[in-house]
C-alpha cells in the first residue's frame, strides 16, 4: 500500500516535471512572437481591408488617406494620425480603441479584433516603417526618431588610377 502511494507519488512528480518541460518551448515561442517586428505588408493589407474603402482618393473621409505612407503621413483634418514610436499618442489608435461608436473606426463597421489592434500598436511603437525602401521611409516627412532609422553605409568613393593620395 505504502509502496503504491510512493509509486503514484513519483509518477505524479514525473508528470508534473514533464508538463513543465513540455510547456517551456511554447511559452518561449509565444514571447518571441510578441516581440517580433510587425511587417509593413501586414499593416498595408489590414488597412486595405478595413479602412481604405473610406480613406482613399479625393473624397477620403476626414481628408485622411490610408493607401500610402506618404498620404498617411500627411494625416487628416485633425493633423497627424500616426506618431512613430508612440502608439498611445497616435490618433489612429485612439480611433480604433474608443468605445464611442460615433468615433470608432471602421466607422459603423465591425471593430478590429484585439490582436489586430495590438499589431497596429506594435507597428507604430516599432517606428511605423511602411516599407523597406528608403524613399518610402522618408516620403511624406514623418519625422522619425533617429533610433528608428536604419543606418546605411555610404558608398566608398572609387579612386581612379588605383592609388590614393592624401592631399
Ligand atoms: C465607412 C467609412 C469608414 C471606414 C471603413 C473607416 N473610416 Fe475612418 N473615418 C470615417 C469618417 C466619415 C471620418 C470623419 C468623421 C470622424 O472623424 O469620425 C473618419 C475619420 C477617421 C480618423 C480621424 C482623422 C482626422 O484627421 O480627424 C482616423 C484616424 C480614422 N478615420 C482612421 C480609420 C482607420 C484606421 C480605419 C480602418 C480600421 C478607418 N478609419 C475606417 C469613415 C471611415
Amino acid at each position: 500500500m505504502n509502496t503504491l502511494v510512493k509509486t503514484a507519488g513519483s509518477w505524479l512528480l514525473v508528470a508534473v516535471v514533464w508538463a513543465c518541460w513540455a510547456q517551456a518551448p511554447q511559452i518561449r515561442q509565444a514571447a518571441a512572437v510578441e516581440t517580433k517586428p510587425v511587417s509593413a505588408a501586414e499593416i498595408r493589407s489590414l488597412l486595405a481591408t478595413s479602412c481604405v474603402s473610406c480613406h482613399s482618393g479625393g473624397q477620403a473621409a476626414a481628408g485622411l488617406r490610408l493607401d500610402s505612407m506618404a498620404e498617411m503621413a500627411k494625416g487628416g483634418t485633425s493633423g497627424p494620425v500616426v506618431v512613430p514610436g508612440n502608439a498611445g499618442a497616435s490618433l489612429l489608435i485612439q480611433r480604433l480603441v474608443t468605445s464611442d461608436r460615433q468615433l470608432r473606426m471602421p466607422l459603423g463597421g465591425t471593430p478590429l479584433r484585439a490582436d489586430q489592434i495590438a499589431t497596429v500598436k506594435r507597428w507604430i511603437d516599432g517606428g511605423a516603417v511602411w516599407s523597406a525602401t528608403a524613399e518610402d521611409r522618408t516620403a511624406g516627412g514623418i519625422q522619425k526618431h533617429w533610433s528608428y532609422i536604419k543606418s546605411v553605409r555610404p558608398p566608398v568613393p572609387s579612386v581612379n588610377g588605383g592609388s590614393a593620395k592624401s592631399d
